[in-house]
């Protein structure tokens, strides 16, 4: 099986919900949502690939740098890449059911596991999908990230507690799960949170002994509130540009939250990264390790566990070589210097 069989069977089977594009920016799936484009215009998914593309790294050859290290410790987890796989969720509502959300989700738990990373598990109005994809973390020791919706607290610490029964050792919530229509059409909206809000979330988390993780934050002061609240980490993003239009990309608002809380919470971010270059782009821009979403779709309908881990090896590929060429030896050293011009 090779990249090309992998993007043809998943194109098969996605049905026209996913076209499985040259190039995946949103602009086929503009205003697919459910589905797998971005918001209204699609212009937050579009700004999420524009602002890496907009970005150059600096080409270094005098130097030794020949097997970087791209191995990292994240909040306890040893990760072979900086790299984690982004929860994706609803395969029946948002991939025309391309493949089951067991299916799905044992791929890329399976394939993250086999390539040394981890992935992040979905949540969703339908129990069964968070509940699905624990059942495979479980299976696998625990091995995966479950984003639970920022519920109310009730409905929020139970679905706590079945991240912690699978073993899992960090969980997430997804705070711009806000302006996701795909929970509002079901009648079940969730809220901007309050500072206190955030605390006693972390508190859940804490006392099961999880980490705990805020996926997406775009404003330096909410990255701010979260490292006062006790989260552990947050990840800088816009949900694939899924929840507002016109937000910007992911690395557009990456550089102020590093230069506000970098060293003092983990730090992620994603957003349109393709692979191992802009994966590279990430970190130089402040981010201890990035997500990746659509893409891993992909590969894991077409080609389950070894599609992702297959997907996997060209990022690790291309960042090595990356790195190489710009003489960054260690993914811990990447900074701004990796960009043209320096900043
Ligand atoms: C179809 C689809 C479903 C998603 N479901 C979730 C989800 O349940 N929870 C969540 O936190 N993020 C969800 N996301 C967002 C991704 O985890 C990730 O943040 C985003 O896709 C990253 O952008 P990229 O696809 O350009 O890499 C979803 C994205 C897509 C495309």
């Amino acid at each position: 099986m090779d990249i090309k069989e992998i993007r043809n069977a998943a194109r098969a089977l996605a049905k026209g919900s996913c076209r499985v594009c040259p190039v995946c920016d949103g602009r086929a799936c503009a205003g697919e949502v459910p589905g797998m484009g971005g918001a209204g215009s699609g212009a937050a998914f579009a700004a999420n690939i524009a602002a890496l593309a907009s970005l150059r790294l600096a080409p270094r050859l005098i130097h030794s740098v020949r097997q970087p290290k791209m191995g990292i410790s994240l909040l306890g987890l040893s990760l072979s890449l900086p790299l984690l796989i982004g929860p994706i969720g609803g395969i029946g509502f948002n991939l025309n059911g391309a493949v089951s959300e067991e299916e799905y989700q044992e791929a890329v738990v399976d394939g993250a596991l086999q390539a040394g990373i981890i992935a992040g598990l979905p949540d969703a109005v339908n129990p069964e999908i968070l509940r699905t994809g624990l059942a495979c973390a479980r299976r696998r020791g625990g091995k995966g990230i479950p984003f639970i919706k920022p519920w109310e607290p009730e409905p929020f610490e139970e679905k706590m507690d079945l991240a912690a029964a699978a073993g899992c050792a960090l969980v997430g919530s997804d705070l711009d799960s806000v302006g996701l229509v795909t929970l509002t059409r079901q009648g079940h909206p969730v809220y901007p949170k309050s500072r206190r809000d955030l605390a006693r979330m972390a508190d859940m988390a804490h006392s099961r002994s999880l980490r705990f993780l805020i996926k997406g934050i775009m404003a330096v002061e909410d990255a701010i509130i979260c490292l006062e609240a006790g989260v552990d980490g947050i990840i800088v993003g816009n949900h694939g540009g899924r929840v507002l239009d016109y937000a910007p990309g992911g690395a557009e608002a990456l550089p102020a939250i590093a230069t506000a809380v970098s060293g003092r919470m983990a730090l992620l971010a994603d957003g349109g990264i393709r692979g191992g270059v802009d994966i590279l782009k990430m970190l130089a821009l402040g981010a201890d390790a990035v997500l990746i979403g659509r893409p891993y779709a992909i590969a894991a309908i077409g080609g389950g566990a070894e599609g992702v881990a297959l997907y996997t090896q060209m990022c690790r590929e291309q960042l090595e070589q990356a790195m190489v060429m710009t003489g960054c030896a260690d993914v811990a050293l990447a900074g701004p210097h990796l960009l043209f011009p320096g900043r």
